[in-house]
C-alpha cells in the first residue's frame, strides 16, 4: 500500500514514515521544508517538496501515483504563536486541509488519518480527559484542530471519506536514528536536554503559578514510537471496517515541568539550569489523557510508559546528534 504522509518530514511525521517503511508500506513524504528537515525524511521513502495549500502541486502528487491512503500532519504546531497569529494557523491548518481533502476526493482517495491535538479540549473540567469530554479550545491552534475535526465529519457524511483523527498528548522521545528537532524548540523535553547539552544556557520554566502540585504545568508525555503505531493500528481499521472515528493518544499520567526536568538531571547526569518566567498564553494548567477507547478498540499497547525511558531515548538521539538535523536543505536553504 502506498502512504502519503504529509508533514513527514517533521518530527512525528518522520517517525510514523519509518514505522511504515519497517511494516512493509510503501510511503510518500510531502513537506515544504517550513520546518521540517530533509535529513529527516525517512530513509526509504519518496519524498515531494510540495504545499499542502497548493492546490495544482497536491493533483500532481495524486496523479502521479495511486495512494491509498493519506496521513495528515502538516501543519503549523507552536500553540503560542496561534494566539498572536491565528490567521496563519486557520490558513495552514484549514485551508491547506482542505485543499488535501479535496484533491483526495478528486482521486478518489478515501482514507485518511489525521493528527489533532489535546488542545481541542482547552482546559480540562475533569482529568484524565476523555474523548466526550467538552472541546473548548483556548488557542486557535486547538480551534483549527477542532475544526478541521468537524471538516472530517461532514466531507465523511457527504463524500464517503473515512477518516480517524487521533488527539496527541505530549509527543516524545526519539527512534534510533530520528528525533526532535523544531527551530525555535518550544517542546519541553528537547529544550531541556539542548539545555543539558549547552551546559551554559538555562531552560525557561513559563509559569511557576498554576493551580498544580508545585505551581507548574502539567502534561501527559506518549512517546513518539507509540504514537507512530498508533497511526499504523488506525489505518488498519479504515481499511477493515472503514469506520471514522476519534482516540486520544496519551499514557495516562501527568508530569510537571518541574518533574520533567528533575527526571532529565538524572537520564543526563548534567545539572539543568533553570529560570522563571511568565505564563505563555493559551497553555492549560493540566493535560492529561484517557487513552481506553483506543487500547479497548485498537489493542494499543504503549511500550514506553515511564518518563524515564521516554527521555532517555530522546537523550540518546539528541547526545548522537547534538546540532540535530545539521544539513541545510538544499530546497529552502534553512537548516
Ligand atoms: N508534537 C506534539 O506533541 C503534537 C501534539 C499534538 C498534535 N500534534 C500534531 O502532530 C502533527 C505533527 O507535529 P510535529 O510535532 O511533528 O510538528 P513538526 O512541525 O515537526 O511537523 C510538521 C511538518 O509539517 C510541515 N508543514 C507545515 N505546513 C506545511 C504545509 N503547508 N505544507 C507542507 N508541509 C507543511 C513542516 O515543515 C513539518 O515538517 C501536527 O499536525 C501537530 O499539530 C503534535
Amino acid at each position: 500500500m502506498n502512504i502519503l504522509v504529509t508533514g513527514g518530514a517533521g518530527y512525528v511525521g518522520s517517525i510514523v514514515a519509518e514505522e511504515l517503511l519497517r511494516q512493509g508500506y510503501q510511503v510518500i513524504v510531502l513537506d515544504n521544508l517550513q520546518q521540517g528537515h530533509k535529513g529527516a525524511v525517512a530513509p526509504g521513502a519518496e519524498f515531494i517538496f510540495a504545499d499542502v495549500c497548493n492546490a495544482e502541486a497536491l493533483d500532481g502528487v495524486f496523479q502521479r501515483a495511486r495512494i491509498d491512503a493519506v496521513m495528515h500532519m502538516a501543519a503549523e504546531t507552536v500553540v503560542e504563536y496561534s494566539m498572536t497569529d491565528p490567521k496563519r494557523y486557520f490558513h495552514n491548518n484549514i485551508v491547506g486541509g482542505i485543499e488535501l481533502l479535496d484533491a483526495m476526493l478528486k482521486h478518489e482517495v478515501y482514507k485518511l488519518v489525521f493528527s489533532s491535538s489535546a488542545a481541542v479540549y482547552g482546559d480540562p473540567q475533569s482529568i484524565p480527559v476523555d474523548e466526550d469530554h467538552p472541546k473548548l479550545p483556548v488557542n486557535s491552534y486547538g480551534e483549527s484542530k477542532l475544526m478541521f475535526e468537524r471538516i472530517l465529519e461532514w466531507y465523511g457524511k457527504a463524500y464517503g471519506l473515512k477518516h480517524i483523527s487521533l488527539r496527541y498528548f505530549n509527543a516524545a522521545g526519539a527512534s534510533e536514528s530520528l528525533g526532535e528537532d523544531h527551530r525555535p524548540e518550544t517542546h519541553l523535553i528537547p529544550s531541556v536536554l539542548k539545555a543539558a547539552l549547552s551546559k551554559n544556557s538555562p531552560v525557561s520554566i513559563f509559569g511557576t503559578d498554576y493551580p498544580t502540585k508545585d505551581g507548574t504545568c502539567v502534561r501527559d508525555y506518549i512517546h513518539v514510537t507509540d504514537l507512530a503505531i498508533a497511526h499504523i493500528l488506525a489505518l488498519k481499521r479504515l481499511e477493515k471496517d472503514g469506520s471514522s472515528c476519534i482516540y486520544n493518544l496519551g499514557n495516562g499520567n501527568g508530569f510537571s515541568v518541574k518533574e520533567v526536568i528533575e527526571v532529565a538531571k538524572k537520564v543526563t547526569g548534567c545539572n539543568i539550569k533553570t529560570v522563571s518566567a511568565s505564563r505563555r498564553p493559551g497553555d492549560p494548567a493540566v493535560l492529561i489523557a484517557s487513552s481506553e477507547k483506543i487500547k479497548r478498540e485498537l489493542n494499543w499497547n504503549p511500550q514506553y510508559y515511564e518518563l524515564k525511558t521516554i527521555i532517555e531515548s530522546a537523550w540518546k538521539w539528541h547526545s548522537k546528534s547534538p546540532e540535530g538535523f545539521k544539513k541545510r536543505n538544499s530546497f529552502t536553504g534553512k537548516n
